[in-house]
């Protein structure tokens, strides 16, 4: 019978300290569990349809009771809403479509009230064509300081009507669009890694510097925590632009390669903005780092550059036992060296949600539900985004709603990623299942999520939500959740056991057997166990 041996190589110890975490202090940040707000799709205060930062407030008590420690909210500050936020036309206003500063201020407010940390989401690589300094720009000549703070160029050929470069857009097409000059004529063309709504920032100039500076002191002023960097590997660029032999063009998961991001000047960025971060010494960088190289990876999270880095591993990897530990020991391993604190995520509003990624149905359930106990077993901090508490999967939505850019872009062959940003089903047995007190919503939610309500859920004892709370609970509470060594079991074909320093034992089952487990004591398991044993498509914890 296929069964779970216990490592040789170290004992058990269960009068470990919490969690010591690296990176040399005791950071609130090093073991904590964010919880990713996709503000539009999160709780609608009002009636339009689209999320709020007064619905978000709303929901506090929830959130308190879900268990997590940290909000990250998606952007909320001013913006035409090209890319949902991700296009910022002012960084220091929040959107009057999520509420206005005094609303942020309460929310901040009310949310330390209940001892949650609050984070935002900072857009540094690009602006909006909104922001005052794009209006500027395109008013100015070339050659002119205002232009200088983006990146404007010639085009080729004589009469410069070819781009460039031969650069893609992350989002399909071209990655430069041509302006039309003060005189009415065709003229420069400006760099936008993503939609042409969004114009990148040139990191050369001072000025960007200088506003950076302003925007970090002040939300950090106002009492915010921290900030998750958009494309933190970007910003820096090559000096020549060069062309490049693309091979791939995938959204967010560029290759190492790609001379559109992880230029190694992006570090001078870095530990500039985490001088002014070391001023706040109680507020954490997180940057998104789609980086593959464990050593290039680290390097993001140096003493002296970012708190935290996104590390993907996890979210891309299969669900197969080798494939999950490799992520696990890649991540790790990716900090290790330069005295860092790992990162988990098993989804965000860019990528397929676990349950559909997994399969779909109840083995995609199973399985998502599983990997939640893998990740919240792991050292380091956790970030879980909005609906995985509930298990949703993605919406499989009708053409004629979707918004993402993407969709545009790619000329209708790229679904983008609305079908993981469907509004939240808090209650009721219809759409908008209490989303809104208006009608619609900005997306349709399924007539078929009943049964994943939040007010459904609560009441049912192996919902995934009673699951995501127990396990949280376990995971705030228990001495055996500490230490930052993983101990690998030897397990059988498409399973793994591994243990924390502080005895706490992780078993995966992603193979098609039941299983018998180590010993110890049973916390919790995804799925019940049967006779003793975990099924397929099943986690449990033990002591
Ligand atoms: C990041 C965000 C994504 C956004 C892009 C451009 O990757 O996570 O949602 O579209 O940056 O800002």
């Amino acid at each position: 019978m296929a069964t779970v041996t216990t490592p040789a190589d170290r004992s058990t110890d269960n009068t470990a300290p919490r969690s010591e975490p690296s990176g040399g202090g005791r950071d609130w940040w090093n073991n904590a569990v964010f919880y990713q707000i996709y503000p539009r799709s999160f709780a609608d205060g009002g009636t339009d349809g689209v999320g709020d930062l007064p619905g978000i407030e709303d929901k506090l008590g929830y959130l308190e009771l879900l268990g997590i420690d940290a909000l990250w909210l998606s952007p909320v500050m001013r913006s035409p809403m090209a890319d949902h936020g991700y296009d910022v036309s002012d960084p220091r206003d929040i959107d009057p479509l999520f509420g206005d500063l005094a609303a942020m201020d309460s929310l901040v407010a009310a949310a330390h009230a209940r001892g949650i940390k609050v984070t935002m989401d900072l857009v540094p690589n690009h602006t909006s064509v909104e922001h005052e300094w794009f209006q500027a720009a395109l008013e100015a000549a070339p050659g002119s300081p205002e232009r200088a703070r983006y990146i404007f160029r010639d085009g080729k050929g004589a009469d410069g009507s070819q781009p460039p470069n031969n650069w893609p857009s992350i989002f399909g097409g071209p990655a430069w669009t041509r302006v039309t000059e003060s005189d009415g004529k065709p003229g420069q063309w400006y760099l936008h890694i993503f939609a042409k709504e969004q114009p990148d920032l040139n990191w050369e100039n001072p000025d960007v510097f200088a506003d950076l500076e302003k925007t970090l002191r002040f939300w950090l002023e106002r009492g915010i925590d921290g900030f998750r960097i958009d494309v933190a590997h970007g910003m820096a660029k090559p000096d020549d632009l060069p062309d490049h032999d693309w091979n791939t063009n995938e959204l967010l998961r560029n290759s190492d390669d790609d001379p559109r991001f992880n230029n190694p000047a992006v570090h001078a960025i870095h530990r500039w903005i985490r001088t002014v971060m070391d001023e706040y010494p109680n507020a954490v960088t997180v940057g998104e780092i789609w980086v593959r190289d464990n050593v290039r990876f680290g390097e993001y999270i140096r003493p002296d550059e970012l708190h935290l880095g996104f590390n993907f591993r996890l979210a891309e990897a299969e669900f197969s036992a080798d494939a999950i530990r490799a992520a696990i020991e890649n991540s790790i391993r990716a900090v290790k060296d330069v005295g860092g604190t790992p990162t988990w995520t098993l989804s965000n509003h860019d990528v397929e949600r676990e349950v559909t990624r997994y399969g779909g149905g109840e083995t995609g359930t199973s399985r998502a539900r599983a990997m939640l106990l893998v990740e919240l077993a792991l050292p380091g901090t956790c970030f879980l985004y909005n609906g995985s508490e509930l298990g949703l999967p993605n919406a499989n939505l009708p053409d004629s709603v979707l918004q993402d850019p993407v969709w545009e872009r790619s000329g209708h062959t790229e679904r983008g990623r609305d079908g993981c940003r469907v509004p939240i089903p808090w209650e009721g047995s219809a759409p908008p299942f209490g989303f809104t007190t208006g009608t619609g919503t900005w997306l349709p939610i399924p007539a078929d999520w009943a049964s994943l309500t939040v007010e459904s859920q609560l009441e049912r004892i192996d919902s995934t939500l009673s699951l995501y709370r127990t396990a949280l609970e376990l995971r705030a509470q228990r001495p055996e959740f500490s230490g930052e060594e993983v101990d690998w079991y030897g397990s059988p074909t498409n399973c793994f056991a591994f243990r924390r320093t502080g005895g706490l034992v992780c078993v995966l089952n992603a193979s098609t057997e039941s299983i018998a487990m180590p010993p110890g004591e049973v916390l919790l398991s995804s799925t019940p166990l049967t006779a003793g044993k975990l099924p397929p498509n099943a986690a449990a914890w033990l002591i």
